[in-house]
C-alpha cells in the first residue's frame, strides 16, 4: 500500500480552506489552547493553513507546524507573517516520519486531520516518539459515524466537494486507535459542529490523551 495519499485535494483547497472557518471551529481552537496552556513547545501535526498554531503561538514559547501540502503550509505562513508572529516554524513534512528527536515536544495537536489519513497509527506513532513522556496530545478528529445523521451530512457534503475521509470514526474508535498507539485517553467528549446555515452538523470526537507509559 502507498502511505501517502497522494491525492490533490489540500493543494486545490489550500486558498479557499479558510472559507470554512466559523464560530464552533473559533470555539474548538480557543478550547485546545485552554487544554494545552502555556507550556514550552507545542508540534501541531497536518497544520494546514495554521488555523490552530497561530492560537497557540500567543499561549507557548515555540510552535512547529507540519503539513505534507506545501500549499497549505504557504497560506499558513503567509498569514503568520501578516500578523508579524515569530515564534512557528512552519515544515512540508510527513506526519508519518518527524524529522525531529524523541522526547521533545511538551504537547501535540492533531487537529482534524486523523481521518483524511491513510495511516493516521503511523502518524499516532511518530507523535508518541517525539511527545515528553509528560506530554498531551489533543486530537479533534471528525467522528461522521457517530450518529446516522452525521454520516449522511459528511456523504452529501463529500460527494459535492469530492472530500476524501480514509476513515469514518465513532468516538469510541477513534480513542481505541489512539489507546492502541501508546496513549492513555484522559478526556473524551463528542461535539457537533455545525455552520451557522446549517440546522444540522457533522460530529467531532475531541479526545485528549497522555503518552502510555512505555512497556519495560
Ligand atoms: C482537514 S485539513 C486540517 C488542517 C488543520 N489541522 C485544521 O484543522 O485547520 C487536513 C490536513 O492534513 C494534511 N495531511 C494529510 N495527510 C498528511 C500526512 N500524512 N502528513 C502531514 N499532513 C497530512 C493535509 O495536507 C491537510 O492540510
Amino acid at each position: 500500500m502507498q502511505l501517502h495519499e497522494n491525492d490533490s485535494y489540500w493543494a486545490k483547497n489550500a486558498s479557499k480552506f479558510d472559507k470554512h472557518i466559523h464560530s464552533d471551529i473559533e470555539a474548538l481552537v480557543k478550547k485546545i489552547g485552554n487544554d494545552i496552556g502555556h507550556v514550552d513547545r507545542v508540534l501541531d501535526v497536518a497544520a494546514g493553513t495554521g488555523v490552530v498554531s497561530l492560537e497557540l503561538a500567543k499561549r507557548v514559547r515555540q510552535v512547529d507546524a507540519l503539513d505534507l501540502e506545501p500549499k497549505m503550509i504557504s497560506v499558513a505562513q503567509k498569514k503568520a507573517d501578516e500578523s508579524r508572529i515569530v515564534n512557528i516554524s512552519f515544515h512540508v513534512q510527513s506526519a508519518y516520519e518527524l524529522d525531529f528527536p524523541d522526547h521533545i515536544f511538551d504537547a501535540i495537536v492533531i487537529l482534524n486531520s486523523l481521518h483524511v489519513m491513510k495511516a493516521p497509527d503511523v502518524a499516532l506513532g511518530e507523535a508518541r516518539r517525539v511527545i515528553k513522556p509528560t506530554g498531551l496530545l489533543v486530537a479533534p478528529t471528525y467522528c461522521h459515524a457517530e450518529t446516522a445523521k452525521s454520516l449522511d451530512n459528511y456523504q452529501r457534503w463529500a460527494s459535492k466537494s469530492g472530500h476524501k475521509s480514509y476513515y469514518l470514526f465513532t468516538c469510541n474508535s477513534l480513542c481505541a486507535l489512539i489507546s492502541g498507539c501508546g496513549f492513555e485517553v484522559k478526556k473524551k467528549r463528542t461535539v457537533e459542529i455545525k455552520h451557522e446555515r446549517q440546522s444540522q452538523g457533522m460530529m467531532l470526537g475531541y479526545v485528549v490523551a497522555s503518552p502510555a507509559p512505555a512497556a519495560s
